[in-house]
């Protein structure tokens, strides 16, 4: 099938690059022309695990093209994908003034045949009133058919979940429009949801609220195990094998981030505000969400008195690893709240190389990053961070802390080091280890 995707981000790109894989013919536009400048000459724009290698794959094949121009393709499309951003206004309701844009420019290049799926996340209700849109203003187009196709791919995974996901939900008001997603996913094996426009829409939303409202629980939960004294990894374990429950998104850490799990929460809040219902369980999710950076923040305070003149390094600035994303990520509330209360920031993050418009010193390597330090705070769990030479770090930390604000490192394997190096570490809900030695704070 000949394919376009319009919007060429996280999403359009590994929706292109993956339709590509599965035999379609896809072109990937972009308004951002520096962006298509750099994926013709063969530079990836964002860093995602196994998605270079598969566009380098396909583009061998001749299957995959990019464009900032919808006309080529477009009018000769089977199917029009839209993968723009969604983001959150002012207001907490979502932005849709790209998506809107887009089906206005795009409506008079539709032929009949064209489905024109809808991929962004969007609020229900969204894609019927485009539906709607389409068939107003273009009578003779009255056949054009509207699909909303949720995406559930994780970043850092996302090549993975978009060729073997969980679930496909196929949205549409037509049985044609389900027909014709089935024929272009039909390479996939997974269950699928056929349903209307505005339960695909929600099943999206939901999703997301359900999974950040599960981190929350867990953090709330971990903040009670520090009270207590115990550890909330324990417990985490006990409830997780209840396979009612489930072990993921229980780790306790420093909050969720990203462009997806804050900004989809804040729309369902007002999309229900709208139907005069109050998401009680959601404000809440938020609240713990945000009070997460305060309590690391408050634990660092409580170590040092005050934070003026501390230097503090952070260990991972996108919102989670195998991501260069730091979209609404925690690391960029925490360094801030740090350096108000008077701390100098330095940070390391294995592929974000610097961040634009702060004061914040972004080095390519961890131990210079470290370099008289007073503490290391792991905001994000890279698996490289496992790997740290201890000892090294130590040498070049100004004081021992290491606070792990992701629950990352194993308790048993931290104990050994904090008896050996002399470190004292800290992370959330668990017990602090000291090292045998007394500490002091130069
Ligand atoms: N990022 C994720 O992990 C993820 C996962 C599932 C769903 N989603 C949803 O998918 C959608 C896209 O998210 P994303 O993270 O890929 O966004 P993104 O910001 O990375 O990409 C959006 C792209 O659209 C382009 N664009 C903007 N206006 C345009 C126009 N008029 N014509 C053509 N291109 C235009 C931008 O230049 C950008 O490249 C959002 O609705 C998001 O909520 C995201």
């Amino acid at each position: 099938m000949r394919i376009t995707v319009i919007g060429t981000g996280y999403v359009g790109l590994v929706t292109g690059a993956s339709l590509a894989y599965l035999g379609h013919q896809a072109v990937c536009v972009d308004v951002n022309e520096e962006k298509i400048k750099l994926l013709k000459s063969g530079v990836m724009p964002l860093w995602e695990p196994g998605l270079e290698s598969m566009i380098r794959d396909v583009e061998l094949q001749g299957r995959l093209d990019y464009s900032t121009d919808v006309s080529a393709s477009v009018p000769v499309s089977d199917a029009v994908f839209l993968t723009l951003g969604t983001p959150s206004s002012e207001s907490g309701e979502v932005d849709l003034s790209a998506l809107w844009s887009v089906v206005r420019s795009i409506a008079p290049m539709l032929h009949r045949d064209t489905l024109l799926i809808i991929k962004s996340t969007v609020p229900a209700g969204t894609c019927e009133q485009i539906e709607a849109y389409l068939h107003q203003q273009f009578p003779a187009s009255a056949s054009i058919a509207v699909a909303h196709n949720p995406e559930f791919l994780r970043q850092g995974s996302a090549v993975r979940d978009f060729l073997a996901p969980d679930r496909l939900v196929f949205g549409a008001s037509r049985p044609e429009a389900h027909h014709r997603l089935e024929e272009i996913y039909a390479a996939i094996q997974s269950p699928v949801i056929k349903c209307g426009l505005r339960e695909a829409e929600l099943i999206k939303c939901a999703s997301n609220a359900f999974l950040a409202m599960k981190i929350s629980y867990a953090n709330m939960m971990s903040d009670l195990c520090d009270a207590l004294g115990i550890s909330v990894d324990a417990v985490a374990e006990g409830m997780g094998l209840d396979r009612r429950i489930g072990s993921e998104f229980l780790r306790a850490g420093a909050g969720y981030g990203g462009s997806c799990f804050p900004k989809d929460l804040r729309a369902l809040i007002a999309l229900a505000a709208k139907e005069h219902l109050d998401m009680e369980l959601l404000k809440a999710t938020e609240a713990i969400n945000r009070q997460r950076v305060q309590v690391i923040c408050r634990r660092l305070e409580g170590i040092f008195g005050s934070l003026e003149d501390k230097q503090i390094t952070i260990y991972g600035l996108a919102f989670k690893p195998n991501t260069d994303d730091t979209r609404e990520a925690p690391a960029l509330r925490i360094s801030s709240m740090l350096q108000e209360a008077g701390a100098r920031i330095r940070a390391y993050d294995p592929v974000v190389a610097g961040l634009p418009d702060r004061q914040v010193d972004v080095d390519t390597d961890m131990y210079e990053a470290a370099d008289g330090s007073d503490c290391v705070v792991i905001v994000t769990d890279w698996d490289q961070f496992n790997r740290l030479d201890w000892g090294r770090l130590r040498q070049v930390m100004r004081s021992p802390y290491i606070f792990d604000a992701r629950n990352m490192l194993d308790i048993a394997v931290m104990t050994e080091n904090c008896k050996r190096y002399g470190l004292h570490y800290m992370s959330l809900g668990r017990p602090s280890i000291a090292p045998d030695v007394p500490l002091t704070i130069d």
